[in-house]
């Protein structure tokens, strides 16, 4: 997680019983290679205490108490100057209304208020307080000077209530912040189309044919075009993961939704990193298919091919990219769909191997470009695939 890498967060705290997600955080943040400062309020040290966070963190946690020690007088400057990002998570309405008025009668406002860096709020209140016009001109003020407000979301409240005033998960927070850390990037903005997962070509009301794609790479690619700062559409095909923050994502269920999907967009670069289907069956029955009834004749017939469709659309995607999954031959079929497709470039994926394509966590591709140019990728974590796929991308927009 390289976005993370040298990266100073100040995260404020303020007084809600969310605060105890907030360590959790602060560890993770830590963990992806982040320095993480972090100030409590008076409200948030009767939940937590600056102990919790230097725990996790392996840095001194500020609380009021240091407005009044030795380097009192810079110290709410200091911490504001140097983060990269400021986070307020749990953030309180007591705070929300301080950060969008300017009262700075704590260390946290003041740092906010000294702070030059992009502002993260995740509220955390009642959901009445947080309905309250008070609140909502807050956040509308607050917004309105850039600030990026995750949350809250419906759930179960402390009051026993339920409505939308929850927080949102700590590893939610941490793709908003991953999100913002992001802009600015090479591919800032750029936008990027990426497909993936297996499609899934229907028999009947239940039963489909598919492939064995996880989305695994394609979902990496997303992400680090994301991190690179670019616009992401994500054209997905049913998988279990989770999109990553800030990407739009599309649902496309067979190879002729997607197409679909493909066509109502255009792009900077399209990245083909989905599976998509090259035979389905030639009709889906409309009722089940019944066992009394005896073993279904199937007839098959061609999928479209997606990025042969797309290879005479040239003014659609500026730059095209596409994955070659083998089995054998890897480097010639690869080099042959670079040419019968018309891609800038092509990730040739030994699928045969088991720490590499489908459903593993790590990879490993030959990237063979138009010109003849080629690149041999060590064995990576498909993070590490997509972030030197993604560098490749930004070097041919230029
Ligand atoms: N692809 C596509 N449309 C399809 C199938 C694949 O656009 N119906 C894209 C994939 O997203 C990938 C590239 O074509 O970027 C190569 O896919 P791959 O499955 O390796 O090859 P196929 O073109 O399907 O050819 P073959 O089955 O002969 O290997």
């Amino acid at each position: 997680m390289s976005i993370f890498s040298d990266k100073k967060i100040l995260l404020g705290v303020s007084g809600s019983i969310a605060a105890y997600k907030a360590a959790d955080l602060a560890s993770k943040l830590t963990q992806c290679g982040a320095s993480v400062d972090v100030i409590l309020t008076s409200a948030a040290q009767k939940f937590v205490t600056p102990l919790t966070f230097q725990s996790v963190t392996g840095r001194k946690a500020y609380a009021d108490a240091d407005l009044w020690g030795d380097d009192a007088h810079v110290l709410h400057v200091n911490l504001g100057k140097r983060a990269d990002l400021l986070v307020v998570a749990p953030c309180t309405a007591n705070t929300l209304a301080k950060l969008a008025h300017g009262v700075v009668d704590n260390l946290l406002a003041l740092s906010a208020l000294a702070a030059t860096c992009p502002l993260l709020l995740a509220p955390a209140m009642d959901g009445g307080m947080f309905d309250h016009p008070a609140t909502q001109a807050n956040l509308q003020t607050l917004r309105g000077r850039g600030a990026t407000i995750a949350g809250p979301v419906s759930g179960h409240l402390a009051s026993g209530m339920s409505g939308v005033g929850r927080m949102i998960e700590p590893a939610e927070i941490l793709g908003h912040i991953r999100w913002a850390l992001g802009r600015g990037g090479a591919l800032a903005g750029k936008k990027i189309v990426v497909s993936a997962g297996g499609t899934q070509e229907a028999l009947d009301p239940v039963r489909f044919i598919a492939n064995r794609s996880s989305g695994k790479q394609g979902y990496a690619l997303a992400q680090a075009a994301l991190d690179a700062g670019a616009e992401v559409v994500l054209i997905s095909a049913p998988t279990a993961l989770t999109a990553p923050v800030g990407a739009k994502v599309i649902r496309a269920v067979s190879v002729q939704e997607m197409l679909d999907a493909l066509l109502a967009e255009s792009a900077d670069a399209l990245i083909m990193a989905a599976a998509g289907a090259d035979f389905r069956p030639k009709a889906a029955a409309k009722d089940k298919l019944k066992k009394r009834d005896g073993i279904p004749q199937v007839e098959l017939e061609a999928a479209p091919d997606m990025l042969k469709t797309l290879a005479s659309q040239t003014s659609r995607y500026r730059v095209k990219v596409g994955f070659a999954a083998e089995s054998r031959d890897l480097l010639a079929n690869a080099a042959e769909k670079l040419k019968s497709k018309k891609l800038d470039f092509i990730a040739a994926n030994d699928i045969s191997a088991s720490d590499a394509g489908f459903g593993a966590e790590t990879n490993r591709v030959t990237l063979l470009f138009a010109d003849g140019e080629r690149e041999d990728l060590p064995l990576a974590s498909k993070s590490e695939v997509a972030e030197k796929i993604i560098e490749r991308i930004a070097r041919l927009l230029g």
